[in-house]
This record gives structure tokens, C-alpha cells and sequence, in this order.
């Protein structure tokens, strides 16, 4: 007999890229990044290959995805709110298990060093695990992933960018994983306060490991400034007003994002605040 030849790490994202089940997803996420690291610490990589991943992952029939603005509003005060608050992580997390694949799988045919992989293969394990660990939290208050509605307009950024490596670097850690470190602290205190301790914990492994997100989308994009001669703060100037609709928020979690290798010259400039004065 033939022996059974082993998927392709392009094979595997696009696997995962087509599963709809959130649950389903996740397991099979970290069921392929298992094998990619276990032949990786065998020193036998898999090959990369090549795939088409669809332009859209598979997706739950549960939630109903709505336009941002129809999505009702969340007052995180109440058990309710928190619950939405919950839903609503739960989404991104499901989201960011497929752009980290859909990277893998659209731009396997750029040549880079190994690490380029294993840093996406490690970021869309660990959304698998933020999404399996906030589904935990929803269905300890008798919720699921799939009872509320969600944004439709998750998967835009990578619409946008599924022509341009630079740009999708630049919108989605850099931008919207960093955003993440911003507004994460307030989540946690939210959840402290209302003495959820579950979730207080699921909270900060979210936020720990997202530093890791952020920081290895700035190391990849210098990595290709540095191959096609490009200023790093000017050509991500370039790409966040050509590709992302919107000026970025203040507050900016300083320290954290210079933790991932985000210069305050990097966002302050695309905000439309002043940053504050220094003594
Ligand atoms: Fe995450
Ligand atoms: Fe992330």
C-alpha cells in the first residue's frame, strides 16, 4: 500500500478555513497546530505547499450577523450587558482563529523563514483556546456562542487586504489585535467588579498572549520593509489610511503596544487626537 501522505500546512488552514461549527474549528485548529509543532521539535517540518482559501471561512448558522450599527447596545453595567460583552469577544475570537489561517494559507507562496508559520500557527492556537475559553464562559450563566447576534463586518479587513501581505499586517495586528490591548484592562475590571472570577482569568490569558499577536505582525512587517526597502512608519501610514476606514481611538495602551513593537510614531499620527504633552 501507499503510504498516506501528509496534508500540506496550506491544506490544513484551508481545513480549518471551511469548518463552520465554532467548536469544530477550534478543535481542529489545535489539532493541525500540534502536528505542525510536533514535526517542527522533530525537526521533519511539513511542507507549506499552496491552497486556495475562500474568500469567506465557513461560518455557524448561529449568530445571526447584522451590520454594526442594527447590533444592539451593550450597557456591560448590567448581567446582560456582560453577557453581550462575552458574546461579542467570543466572535472576535472566532474570527481571529480564521485570519490567522487565512494569512497562512493566502501568502504561502511569499518566501519566508520558517518562523513566519510557526508564529501564525502559534496566534491561531491560541484564539482557539480564547474562543473555547469564552464559549466556557457564556455557558457557565447558561449562554451560548450563537444566542445573541454579531457584527457582519469582521471579516472585511481581510477582504480588503487578501491582495496585499503588507496591508493585512498592518490593519489586523497592528491595528485591530492592538486595539484589543487597549480596551482589554476595562473588560477584566468589568468583570471584577462583578465578581466573575471565570472569566476574569480567561481575560488575562486573552490579553497576555495578545501581545505575542501584535508584536509578531510588527516583526513580520519590517521583516518585508526591510526586503523591499521601505520606511516601516511611513509605508504603515500609507497602508492603515488605504485600507482601514477609520481613524484610530485613544487611549492607547502605551506600554503594551511598545511591548509588541509599536512605536507611539506608529498610531498617534492616525488618530485624530493630539498625543499628550510631555514633561
Ligand atoms: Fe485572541
Ligand atoms: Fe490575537
Amino acid at each position: 500500500m501507499e503510504p498516506l501522505m501528509g496534508d500540506t500546512l496550506a491544506q490544513m488552514a484551508v481545513e480549518v478555513l471551511t469548518t463552520a461549527d465554532g467548536r469544530a474549528k477550534t478543535a481542529l485548529s489545535r489539532k493541525h497546530a500540534a502536528t505542525w509543532f510536533a514535526a517542527r521539535a522533530a525537526n521533519e517540518p511539513l511542507e507549506i505547499g499552496t491552497a486556495e482559501p475562500p474568500l469567506h471561512p465557513a461560518r455557524p448558522t448561529q449568530p445571526e450577523l447584522l451590520n454594526p450599527r442594527d447590533v444592539p447596545r451593550r450597557k456591560p453595567g448590567s448581567e446582560k450587558g456582560r453577557l453581550a460583552l462575552l458574546h461579542a469577544v467570543a466572535h472576535i475570537e472566532l474570527n481571529a482563529v480564521d485570519l490567522h489561517w487565512d494569512m497562512v494559507a493566502r501568502f504561502s507562496d511569499v518566501p519566508f523563514p520558517i518562523g513566519f508559520f510557526d508564529d501564525w500557527v502559534r496566534a491561531a492556537d491560541e484564539e482557539s483556546n480564547h474562543f473555547n475559553l469564552m464559549c466556557d464562559c457564556l455557558e457557565t450563566h447558561g449562554s451560548h456562542y450563537g444566542a445573541l447576534p454579531a457584527h457582519a463586518g469582521m471579516w472585511r479587513a481581510a477582504e480588503d487586504t487578501a491582495e496585499d501581505l503588507m496591508g493585512r499586517l498592518a490593519v489586523v495586528p497592528m491595528v485591530l489585535e492592538a486595539r484589543g490591548l487597549d480596551v482589554t484592562p476595562g473588560m477584566i475590571e468589568v468583570f471584577r467588579k462583578a465578581n466573575d472570577a471565570q472569566t476574569v482569568s480567561a481575560l488575562e490569558v486573552i490579553y497576555a498572549e495578545e501581545v505575542g499577536h501584535v508584536a509578531y505582525g510588527s516583526k513580520w512587517f519590517h521583516f518585508l520593509c526591510g526586503r523591499y526597502e521601505l520606511d516601516p512608519k511611513d509605508e504603515f501610514h500609507r497602508l492603515v489610511k488605504h485600507y482601514f476606514h477609520s481613524t484610530l481611538k485613544p487611549p492607547f495602551n502605551e506600554e503594551k503596544r511598545a511591548e509588541a513593537g509599536l512605536p507611539p510614531d506608529f498610531y498617534w499620527p492616525l488618530s485624530d487626537a493630539e498625543p499628550p504633552a510631555r514633561g
